[in-house]
């Protein structure tokens, strides 16, 4: 039999500094009520002005590595799920292999895939566990107060900063088995969710920038919303078949976390009840591929999650990407 598969820690950090919905109509024409009503967002974290990605993913790695009991010295491979890199080149996996001291193991960035990237990157940690490495750093991190528009009302309300990690590994240490992963991709509807800015179809130019502008996200918000509900709940069915599970097994679906409405329509056609179901984007906002990670090392923490439990993870973003997992505690 081959060993178990799975997390052996989990850490998670969010920066001090708190942006309320107060603050955001101090600053644009928006409200707290029209925000809270049409995503449930009250208040996000935005990293101070000397942090950066990098800053972010080492505090929530650290804490992560520190829960499965390992330093980075244990560690075999680093994948950092982020849209919002620390530059442009090299990946953030690389200055974070150096700021936490690791070996000279392979790291990379699993970058583009906006909100999906983490559990994404679960898929590759596991079957790159069963294969190659035995212990793998996995990071969902975003940084998007920095690169997001400050006066698109639309979009800048939605998003906040965090990181979120954990270990994967195998054997004895692990705290909840993997039993399975799945993701997909229709990159038919790419750009109804974008940001242009530094590809090659629109690169940097002082010019640009100075119009202002570059750093929009593009979003068809009505369109995103209905994919996001439908993918994520469909997601969440197939990892389930897939484990051999059923849906009354579920202990505590843990959903990337973009908009309260949408979690509780994913919610509804799982046909749970919202104990059944973490939420924090009230006080996190979007975080991107933070959110997973984020709200699971937060559940664990508060005691949400008990050992025998099922607990599913799944998520949706740019891309369109989707990815959910199984998790055995
Ligand atoms: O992780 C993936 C990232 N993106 C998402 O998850 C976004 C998914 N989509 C959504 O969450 C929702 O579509 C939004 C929260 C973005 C918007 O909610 P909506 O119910 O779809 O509103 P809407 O876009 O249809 O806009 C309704 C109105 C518009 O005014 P008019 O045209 O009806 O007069 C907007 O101009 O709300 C207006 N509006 C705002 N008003 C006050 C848009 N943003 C704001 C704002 N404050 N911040």
């Amino acid at each position: 039999m081959t060993d178990r598969i799975g997390v052996l820690g989990s850490g998670s950090y969010t920066p001090s500094r708190v942006m309320t919905n107060a603050d955001w109509s101090a600053l644009i024409d928006t409200t707290d009520e029209w925000i809270v009503t049409r995503t449930g967002i009250h208040e996000r974290r935005f990293a101070a002005d000397d942090e950066t990605t990098l800053d972010l993913a080492a505090n929530a790695a650290e804490k992560a590595l520190a829960d499965a009991g390992l330093t980075a010295d244990d560690l075999d491979e680093i994948i950092v799920a982020s849209d919002t890199p620390e530059v442009y080149t090299p990946d953030t996996a690389a200055y974070l292999q150096h700021r936490l001291g690791a070996r000279e193991i392979t790291a990379y960035d699993l970058g583009g895939s906006g909100c999906a990237g983490f559990v994404l990157a679960l898929d590759i940690a596991k079957t790159r566990v069963q294969a190659v490495s035995k212990r793998i750093l996995v990071v969902g991190v975003e940084l998007i107060s920095r690169l997001m528009n400050w006066t698109d009302r639309a979009t800048c309300v939605l998003f906040g900063d965090a990181a979120g990690a954990v270990v994967i590994g195998s054997g004895a240490g692990v705290k909840a088995e993997l039993l399975a992963v799945t993701a997909g991709t229709d990159g038919s509807a790419a750009d109804i969710l974008t940001l242009e800015t530094g590809g090659t179809r629109r690169p940097f130019s002082l010019a640009e920038a100075k119009k202002g502008g570059q750093h929009d996200i593009v979003m068809n918000g009505r369109e995103v919303y209905r994919q996001a509900v439908h993918r994520m709940s469909e997601a969440a069915e197939k990892v389930l078949a897939q484990a051999g599970r059923l849906k009354e097994e579920i202990a505590l679906v843990i959903p990337h976390q973009a908009n309260l409405r949408i979690i509780d329509a994913v919610r509804s056609k799982l046909g749970l009840r919202e104990e059944q179901v973490y939420v924090n984007v009230d006080r996190y906002g979007n975080t991107g591929s933070a959110t997973v990670p984020l709200a699971l090392d937060e559940a664990r923490r508060e005691g949400r999650i008990d050992p025998g439990d099922l607990v599913v993870l799944t998520a949706f973003g740019a891309g369109f990407h989707w990815a959910a997992a199984a998790l055995q505690f």
